[in-house]
Parts: C-alpha cells; sequence; structure tokens
C-alpha cells in the first residue's frame, strides 16, 4: 500500500492495511475533549493545550475519554489522528494535568491498605482480595441478566479486553530477575503462547461475534460511559510510569486473583442465554488460566518484587486496591442502571 493509499484507506475508514475498519476519536462530552479532540484532528503544534479538569470526578465521563484518548496514542492511536501526537510536548503538558488530577481523585477514593511489611504482601493481597464484598454483576450475570444485558456488559469490557494484557506489558522493562520471568510467563498465556488465535483479545473477538457485537477495535469506545474508561485509565497511568510500577504489578495480581470463579459464572451465563462453546471459550480459558495465574502472579511476582523493592510493598497494594475499587464501582453503575430500567451505555 502506497502512502497516498494509507491516507485515503484512513479517510475512508480504512485502517492502514486495508482490512480492519479504522479507530476514529469518538464524539468529544464535554468541553475537556471538545478542546483535545479539536487540536487531535490537526497536526501537531508547540502551543499549549489548555485543559480545566479541576472539578473532574472519578466516573466523569468527558475527562475520562479526554485521558483515555492521550494513552490510546501509544497503544494502536487513532486513524484521524496525526501519530506524531503521541510525543508532542503540549499533549504530554496536557496529558500530565489530567493525570495529576486523576492520581488525587483516585488517592481520595481509594484508602491505602496497611501493611505490616514487604514480606506481608502475599497475605495482605489474598485477604484484600477476599474481602471484595461489592455487589455481585458475576452472580446476576450467570442467573438473571438478560440477552441484551449480556451484550452491554461485554460491550464495556471490550474497551480493556481488545487490549488485553498490553498495560501490564508495560512492567516487562521495568523489572529484571525472578518478578520479570514471573510476569513475562503471565503474559505468554495472554498473548495466546505464540498462537495468535489464541491470544486472549482474540478470544475475546470471537465472544463479541458470537454476540453480534462489532469486534473490531475500538468499535464501541463511544458507547462506554466515564467509569469504564477509569478502568482502563488506571492501567495505562500506572503502566507509562515507572514510578508506579508497583502499583501496576499489584493491579495485575487483583486482577488475577478476582478472575477464576467470576469467569465461571460469566460462562455459565453466556451459555444459558444460548451462547455456544466458541463464544465462551474466552470465559472458559480465564478459569483455567487464572487460577495459575493467581498463584504467579501473587508470589512470584508481587512478593518477590516487594522483597527487592520494600519501599515499593505499599504501592503493590495500592495498585491492587484500585483495581478493586474500580470495578466495585463500575459493578455498582452497571447494576444501579439496570435496576432503574435503564442501558449502562451511553447514546442508546
Ligand atoms: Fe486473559
Ligand atoms: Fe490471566
Amino acid at each position: 500500500m502506497t502512502a497516498v493509499d494509507a491516507r485515503r484507506a484512513r479517510r475512508e475508514g480504512r485502517g492502514a492495511t486495508g482490512r480492519e475498519p479504522a479507530t476514529r476519536l469518538p464524539a468529544p462530552r464535554g468541553p475537556v475533549t471538545a478542546t483535545l479532540f479539536d487540536r487531535l484532528t490537526r497536526p501537531p503544534d508547540d502551543s499549549p493545550i489548555p485543559l480545566d479538569v479541576t472539578g473532574a470526578e472519578l466516573g466523569d465521563d468527558d475527562f475520562q475519554l479526554a485521558l483515555f484518548a492521550c494513552y490510546e496514542l501509544h497503544y494502536q492511536g487513532f486513524d484521524d489522528v496525526d501519530e506524531r501526537w503521541e510525543w508532542a510536548p503540549p499533549l504530554l503538558a496536557a496529558r500530565m494535568e489530567l493525570e495529576r488530577r486523576f492520581e488525587e481523585t483516585l488517592a481520595a477514593a481509594v484508602p491505602r491498605p496497611p501493611l505490616d511489611g514487604p514480606v506481608e504482601v502475599r497475605r495482605a493481597l489474598r485477604e484484600l482480595t477476599a474481602d471484595d464484598d461489592g455487589p455481585s454483576l458475576s452472580a446476576f450475570l450467570s442467573r438473571r441478566a438478560g440477552l441484551e444485558q449480556f451484550r452491554e456488559f461485554v460491550i464495556h469490557r471490550s474497551i480493556y479486553h481488545l487490549k488485553e494484557a498490553d498495560p501490564h506489558t508495560w512492567a516487562i522493562p521495568r523489572l529484571r530477575g525472578r518478578p520479570k520471568a514471573a510476569l513475562v510467563e503471565i503474559q505468554a498465556d495472554e498473548y495466546g503462547g505464540g498462537r495468535a488465535e489464541r491470544m486472549h483479545s482474540e478470544l475475546f473477538r470471537a465472544t463479541m461475534r458470537g454476540l453480534g457485537l462489532d469486534d473490531s477495535y475500538g468499535a464501541y469506545l463511544g458507547r462506554v460511559p466515564g467509569i469504564t474508561l477509569a478502568i482502563s485509565n488506571a492501567m495505562s497511568l500506572f503502566g507509562l510510569h515507572r514510578r508506579l510500577r508497583g502499583a501496576l504489578i499489584g493491579h495485575l495480581a487483583a486482577l488475577e486473583m478476582t478472575s477464576s470463579l467470576p469467569n465461571r459464572r460469566y460462562a455459565i451465563g453466556l451459555r444459558r442465554l444460548g451462547g455456544d462453546d466458541t463464544a465462551a471459550l474466552f470465559y472458559d480459558e480465564h478459569v483455567q488460566a487464572d487460577a495459575v495465574h493467581e498463584q504467579i502472579a501473587c508470589h512470584d511476582l508481587c512478593e518477590n518484587f516487594a522483597a527487592e523493592h520494600p519501599w515499593l510493598a505499599g504501592d503493590v497494594l495500592y495498585g491492587a486496591a484500585c483495581a478493586l475499587r474500580l470495578e466495585r464501582l463500575w459493578a455498582e453503575y452497571i447494576l444501579g442502571r439496570w435496576d432503574a430500567g435503564l442501558t449502562s451505555l451511553r447514546h442508546p
């Protein structure tokens, strides 16, 4: 494909390969995204991008979408955004303001768990993940949810699962020794162990197709609320800052340690609603894989890391607590909307 063809493909909404539909910036949701997206759809320049984020809350739609769009430039990007924006100083300065506010709101929502010492990380992680007493979205999905609700759930999850494992991969070059080997072992599974069709993101695409959903990357970015984006933004925040590497691996451990049972329930729910084995494979796979990943993440990754970096042991727990808190807020949001007879998505 020539450069001219690639530009035409972008304009026509096809990706540079001509096969993938383009991922484009969604519609702005307020003054922050309006200002940011107006600039991102033009070539990069040196003038500042002034964003007022003083009052933004954790689930703020406008705020979270702005931060998500900044981070997305480090992943697959957007076809209508010049790739040079990724490292453009005005964009980085604007992102820093968004991150400062996001870190403030996270810190206000998530108390730092107590920790007796770095040797206690393993036990503290177990207690933290066992204590999770939020509303059970997985129980609802397994027993009571209708097909439309299950489809909504999958749409929310697509924001992360279509790039599953990518945010935690940022930790690999920041670790060494046993914790690094442990993380690579987990990530190798997440990425299919050398088989593209076994990548967890690909298994999830099959789940989406089984439910009659668009499985292309970013297809539903415009439909999900701020709290869904906040889940991904926390991972990217931890992933893109070396100083937060302790929080990043704690975050991963919390996901792995709270995965097996919910995934078993999702598989039951999907089959109850008529899903076949191909559609349910993503969930079946996680019941098996995460029972193993849980051990590797908790012991080989986090416990060893905390022993070698005792000053970051508290961050490991904090990252785990952030993951659990955001999941809980998200589940409360979705179940609250469904309880009220409403969709949990934007622009129904
Ligand atoms: Fe996975
Ligand atoms: Fe896993």
